[in-house]
């Protein structure tokens, strides 16, 4: 790793914390600047919470953290300040389900580009997360540069972004490297509430003796899952691209809602029986996504680690103390 400045954004969310924590953890001599919006009580009309950040997921980070809104001018004068050399940009809207088109894209792509601009003033390199949702309803397995039709407003914002990108990049010449992930599991993902991946709900409904509730017809819904720390493993490679490209972060492999039940009860040793619930977002649901991950192998060196299987055997105690510290408690 080249770095010496690295800026995370979002990183009191999710995959920005993992990411924060890799860095105080490994890189001793690597300056980390954690910036976030954090979350107060201000909603989407979907009821869902318009920032999950919690100081819960940087407890124990040690590097330098900032409360800042990436939509907000001044932002970036506090990057510029720090002028980082490598940017992992995870801020955003992450919720699929947000309707309110006009703050989505303000978010995920306008503030993106301010972004861009300042990487070209600084000679940074951008890593920045795209997502799956690109694809839409696109023909499995998911391939870049094919048939990406976003079926909801979150999609489309993560598609701007990939193309945004390539022309910036075919116009500075500067670096900026996607990583479209799939569906990512794993610890730091709690204060995602209700957006939280299911292997995470499944789990907890489990632990709690209750009948896990899936959506009809899940013995067919398929989603490619991937772990945290395949998704570390990315960012980690992407940062060493010499070329702007956007790839697909999964593991190639597409895996049923009754599967992802099936394992964890085999996990923790439970025997429930399914219940099935009407899908209410059926018109802008993914029914099987499967990411071709060939290009990310070949070009960026990843290789996945984790099988669902793995990845559910390596969080389980996670989500035992999740259920046990955060939603007994
Ligand atoms: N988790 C997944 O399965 C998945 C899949 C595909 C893509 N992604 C993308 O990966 C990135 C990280 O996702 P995540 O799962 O960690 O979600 P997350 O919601 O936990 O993290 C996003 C973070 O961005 C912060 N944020 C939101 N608006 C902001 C603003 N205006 N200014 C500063 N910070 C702001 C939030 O507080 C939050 O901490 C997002 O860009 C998301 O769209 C995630």
């Amino acid at each position: 790793m080249n770095a010496k400045r690295v800026l995370i954004t979002g990183a009191a969310g999710f995959i920005g914390s993992a990411l924060a924590h890799h860095f105080d953890t490994h890189y001793k001599d690597i300056r980390v600047l954690a910036l976030d919006k954090f979350r107060n009580n201000e909603r989407f009309s979907n009821g869902n919470l318009k920032s999950f950040g919690h100081f819960k997921n940087l407890l124990g980070f040690r590097g330098e953290v900032i409360e800042a809104d990436i939509n907000d001018p001044r932002t970036l004068e506090v990057i510029k300040d720090f002028a980082p050399d490598l940017i992992y940009h995870e801020a955003a809207i992450s919720d699929t389900t947000v309707s309110e088109q006009d703050e989505l894209v303000r978010t995920n792509v306008n503030a993106f580009l301010s972004l861009l601009s300042l990487c070209e003033k600084l000679g940074a390199h951008m890593v920045y997360a795209s997502s799956g949702a690109t694809y839409g309803s696109a023909k499995a397995p998911q391939k870049v540069g094919e048939a990406e039709a976003p079926n909801n407003a979150y999609g489309f914002s993560k598609l701007a972004m990939d193309n945004a990108a390539l022309s910036w990049s075919k116009r500075t010449g500067g670096v900026a490297v996607g990583l479209r992930y799939f569906n990512v599991y794993g610890k730091g993902e709690f204060f995602k509430e209700r957006t939280a991946s299911m292997i995470l709900q499944f789990g907890l409904q489990i632990l709690r003796g209750t009948e896990p509730k899936l959506f009809e017809g899940s013995d067919k819904i398929y989603r490619d899952f991937v772990y945290i720390k395949d998704i570390i493993q990315a960012n980690l490679k992407a940062a060493n691209a010499t070329k702007s490209g956007v790839y697909n972060v999964g593991t190639g492999v597409a895996r049923s809602f009754s599967d992802v039940v099936d394992i964890l009860q085999a996990e923790f040793g439970t025997n429930l029986k399914k219940s099935f619930i009407k899908n209410p977002f059926k018109s802008s649901y993914q029914f099987h996504t499967e990411a071709d991950i060939a290009p990310t192998i070949l070009e960026l060196g990843y290789a996945p680690e984790y099988t669902l299987e793995q990845g559910i055997k390596d969080y389980a105690d996670e989500i035992r103390r999740i259920y046990a510290q955060e939603v007994l408690a």
